[in-house]
């Protein structure tokens, strides 16, 4: 099974490790658009460009399914990959929403993500489709991007960020938050420290890697998955220093197949 994979950087590493947890057997075809990251401050516009252009590149390597591991990817342009691409396409969204509404004890629900995963309205409308009752509190937290990259995972200045950040949900009393960036499980002690042991944290990646062994048992059963199993390959659109470090302690590997390519070819 070729499972293709997007994100705008690293952030989607997460995803990654949830599915090769989840599916030892498949094979990762990973794409870091670290030429064009963040996605998380750009226009639907570009940020639909950009996944349409991850998603030609990715089906032409022979990916039997594609996986947007990146949520402002995922809020913008789902509906347009679907109805472009016929490959199955799987989004971090769905899986993290019905996470939540399983662990939410009073559908009091905190939302934190990029400002374009916040602006489109993508998890609130979809946990309100599913609970019309729900109280959602939503919060952009763009610093929380360039903190992780930097490693302040545990530093002073995260905790002061975060505390300015989180002070809403604790007013509003949230019983679940759901990091809806890839980036933010990195900091989920941090935001424990803040909130609190009592409000659950939702990272959708161990859900949706359960969605995308779900659809690959569909895709074996259908005979479909012709593909042999070879080494996972890591496609970069710029230079990423600290990119092969993280993906093999990530990702547990020994070492890394990585190439760069010019992602505006296709
Ligand atoms: N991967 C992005 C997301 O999950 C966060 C990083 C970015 O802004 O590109 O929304």
């Amino acid at each position: 099974m070729r499972i293709g994979i997007f994100d705008s950087g690293l952030g989607g590493l997460t995803v990654a490790a949830a599915i090769i947890n989840e599916l030892p057997d498949a094979q990762l075809i990973y794409f870091g658009d670290t030429a064009r990251v963040p996605y998380g401050p750009k226009s639907q516009k570009t940020i639909q460009k950009f996944a349409e252009q991850n998603t030609r590149f990715l089906i032409s390597k022979n990916i039997d399914m594609l996986v947007i591991a990146c949520n402002t990817a995922s809020a913008y342009a789902l509906s347009l990959l679907k109805s472009s691409f016929s490959i199955p396409i799987i989004d971090v969204i769905a899986p993290g929403v019905k996470s939540a509404l399983g662990v939410s004890k009073d559908a009091i629900i905190g939302i934190i993500g990029t400002i374009g995963t916040i602006k489109s309205g993508a998890y609130q409308e979809a946990l309100t489709r599913l609970k019309p009752r729900a109280t959602i509190v939503v919060k952009p937290c763009p610093l929380f991007v360039p903190l992780v990259e930097e490693g302040f995972l545990n530093h002073p200045v995260t905790k002061l960020v975060a505390r300015e950040y989180l002070d809403v949900f604790k007013r509003a009393k949230i019983d679940t938050l759901v990091l809806a960036c890839t980036h933010y499980p990195l900091l989920k002690p941090v935001i424990t420290e803040v909130l609190g042991n009592q409000v659950l944290i939702v990272d959708s990646a161990i859900e949706t890697a359960r969605e995308v062994s779900l659809i690959a048992n569909e895709i074996r059963l259908s005979g479909k998955d012709n593909s042999e199993k070879g080494m996972h390959e890591f496609y970069l659109s710029d230079v990423d220093y600290s990119f092969s470090e993280i993906a093999i302690k990530a990702l547990n590997l020994g070492e890394l197949d990585m190439q760069y390519l010019n992602i505006e070819e296709y």
